[in-house]
């Protein structure tokens, strides 16, 4: 039965510890272990517009503390919208956007993003002429500390070494793979308390789509909360604790991971379906 409360333990996953090196910046926030009943990210009744065209119908989303959350749903369902509500670049036309209890609707996106939240865009977005260096370095502008933004490049180096052997290099120059691990060292810089990825898998090779997971999933166990927009259902259940689906702006399905990699109708209209082909492209 799904239902919508949301579950703290993290469901136990093939893609988890297969030796990525460890090495993330050290958090002041609770481990994932703790605080998971405190709604970090928090939409209610949110409905956003594109002129007179509507996006989002009272949409209702949580992130708790220490949680992975999977936003399913086909093309055109609001998924992407999602996250430039969460990140202001598109204010709703009415309800509630609140990130650790504090509304976020007045504030700009850089504002939103010193709060506490990064952002892996929609097709990395990298700047394609810099440096994979300068790249990380531009996640990490608001901060002052330059000493402890040295030692956090470092800690990505570690965590991603792909990229560090990229270091040098132009970002435009890289995979999609590589620039996607560049994408999320690049958020994480910011010490961001949640992290936003829109379709992190998107075109990438099977053997990337398992490493990016299982970095997510790596990045969640120490402290970072994660909310991800995907298609492909299967797989990010697979690392989420609790999973929303989305169709033509409407919340239809929601409830924990592993309840939803049961359901019936997850099954017939996702897995196995579009998303699944488009991780073997
Ligand atoms: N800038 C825009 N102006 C007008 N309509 C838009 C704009 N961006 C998105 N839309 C519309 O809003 C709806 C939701 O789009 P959105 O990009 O959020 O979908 P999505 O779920 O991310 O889709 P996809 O899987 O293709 O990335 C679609 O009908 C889309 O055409
Ligand atoms: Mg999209």
């Amino acid at each position: 039965m799904i239902a919508t409360v949301a579950r703290s333990g993290l469901a136990p996953s093939p893609l988890r510890g297969e030796g990525w090196a460890e090495g993330l910046p050290e958090r002041t926030t609770a481990p994932a272990s703790s605080g998971a009943r405190q709604p970090l990210l928090q939409l209610k009744k949110v409905n956003s517009f594109y002129g007179p065209v509507q996006a989002h119908f009272d949409l209702d989303i949580e992130v708790r503390k220490g949680q992975i959350v999977s936003l399913l749903g086909g093309n055109a369902s609001g998924k992407s919208t999602t996250m430039k509500i969460v990140l202001g670049l598109l204010k709703p036309g009415s309800g509630e956007v609140n990130f650790n209890g504090a509304s976020t609707l007045g504030l700009s996106t850089p504002q939103i993003i010193r709060k506490g939240i990064g952002s892996v865009p929609e097709a990395r977005r990298l700047f394609p002429a810099m440096t994979v260096r300068e790249n990380l370095l531009m996640g990490a502008y608001a901060r002052s500390d330059r000493k402890s933004v040295a030692e956090d490049l470092e800690r990505m180096l570690a965590l991603f070494p792909r990229v560090a052997e990229r270091i040098e290099f132009q970002a435009g120059t890289l995979s999609g793979g590589e620039q996607q691990m560049v994408a999320m060292a690049r958020a994480l810089m910011g010490r961001p308390q949640l992290i936003c990825m829109d379709e992190p898998t998107m075109g990438l090779s099977p053997l990337y789509v398992d490493k990016v997971l299982e970095l997510i999933a790596r990045i969640n166990s120490q402290g970072v909360s994660v909310f991800m927009v995907e298609q492909n259902a299967s797989l990010a259940l697979q690392i989420a604790h609790h999973g929303y689906v989305l169709q033509t702006g409407r919340i239809v399905l929601s409830g924990p991971a592993r309840e939803l990699l049961a359901d019936a109708r997850i099954r017939d209209a996702y897995l196995g379906g579009e998303g699944a082909a488009r991780t073997a492209s």
